[in-house]
């Protein structure tokens, strides 16, 4: 999206407009951020109207960052705040554990010459299943270069942590290590996952972590949008096997992004991720309008 693009929107809505991005034509399918099993993209999903972050995307497309203390509802604090969630996703995930960013209190970000910029956090982090959140500090590094590294995280959220998930863990494992199955769209199109499903549906989300931690810079924002297909493999060594298509979505660009994603699990070894592999753009599925109205 150009910046051009993004006054011209801003000046409408100066004329009392309401706005809305839409993805189409999966729309239904991809943009699920009113539907109940999302997970929300930003702290304030709910009273973040359209405006403001188209607001706040122009505000990012400045080519100084935004330096010092940070305003916490802003696009650099919270794509900061982000990669601490996938961080702790790919650490510490399971079809029991997910971690959600619930809301980000203060952010400060520094220049650190030649090896980066460091953002220095106090977020909410919420566990998705149980709802509980935790406040904790973290510190995200973005290093400098070209092509640049994924950024390195420190982060402690200790009380997460302790929620017992191993008995449930287990049992799922138990339930399917001898299974081999297919499914696809979680959520389907009508923001709806199967109860039997939502472990699925997590283990996608923790495994596509790995993907938008490794992808993640001071100018992207992503967020699962929908895991497209599953299909479990053989087991192998004990360790459940997966390929997974999903479907992911830069807030920033507000691009849908392919991945192919293979990768084994156990309640032991946790994700191990064997191979992923980003597919090549569709342009039916691509195509991003940006509806103004202006009445
Ligand atoms: C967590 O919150 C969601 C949405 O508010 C709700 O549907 C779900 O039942 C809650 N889960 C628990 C374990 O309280
Ligand atoms: C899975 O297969 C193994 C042997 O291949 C068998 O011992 C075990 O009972 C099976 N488990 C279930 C839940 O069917
Ligand atoms: C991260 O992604 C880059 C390409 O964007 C790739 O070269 C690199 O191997 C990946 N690193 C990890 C740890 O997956
Ligand atoms: C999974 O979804 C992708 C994208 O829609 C599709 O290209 C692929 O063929 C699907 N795979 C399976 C096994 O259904």
């Amino acid at each position: 999206m150009s910046l051009s693009s993004l006054v011209f929107l801003a000046v409408l809505l100066g004329v009392n407009g309401s706005l809305s991005v839409t993805i189409r034509p999966e729309a239904a399918s991809t943009d699920m951020s009113a539907h109940p099993n999302s997970l929300p993209e930003t702290a304030d999903e709910a009273d973040t109207s359209g405006q403001v972050r188209v607001l706040e995307l122009e505000e990012t497309e400045e080519d100084v960052m935004a330096t010092g203390e940070l305003n916490p509802n802003h696009y650099p604090a919270q794509r900061a705040a982000n990669v601490v969630r996938h961080y702790l996703n790919t650490r510490y995930g399971s079809p029991y554990r997910v971690f959600t960013l619930n809301r980000v209190h203060s952010g400060n970000a520094e220049d650190m010459a030649d090896s980066g910029r460091k953002y220095q956090l106090e977020i909410s982090v919420q566990d998705f299943i149980s709802n509980k959140t935790e406040k904790c500090s973290a510190e995200v590094l973005f290093p400098r270069g070209e092509p640049q590294d994924s950024p390195s995280v420190q982060a402690s959220c200790e009380e997460l942590l302790k929620i017992d998930t191993k008995a449930q863990e287990e049992a799922w494992y138990q339930q399917n290590k001898n299974q081999s199955l297919v499914t696809a769209h979680l959520p389907d199109s009508y923001g709806h996952i199967d109860p039997g499903n939502e472990p699925l549906w997590h283990l996608g989300i923790v495994a596509s972590s790995f993907i938008m931690l490794n992808e993640s810079t001071e100018n992207t924002l992503y967020n699962m949008a929908q895991v497209a297909n599953v299909t479990q493999l053989e087991t192998e060594n004990d360790q459940l096997k997966f390929d997974y298509y999903i479907l992911l979505h830069d807030m920033v660009s507000q691009e849908i992004i392919h991945w192919k994603l293979l990768f084994t699990w156990s309640p032991a070894e946790g994700v191990k991720v064997l191979q992923k592999e980003l597919m090549p753009k569709c342009h039916h599925c691509e195509t991003v309008e940006v509806i103004a109205n202006t009445n």
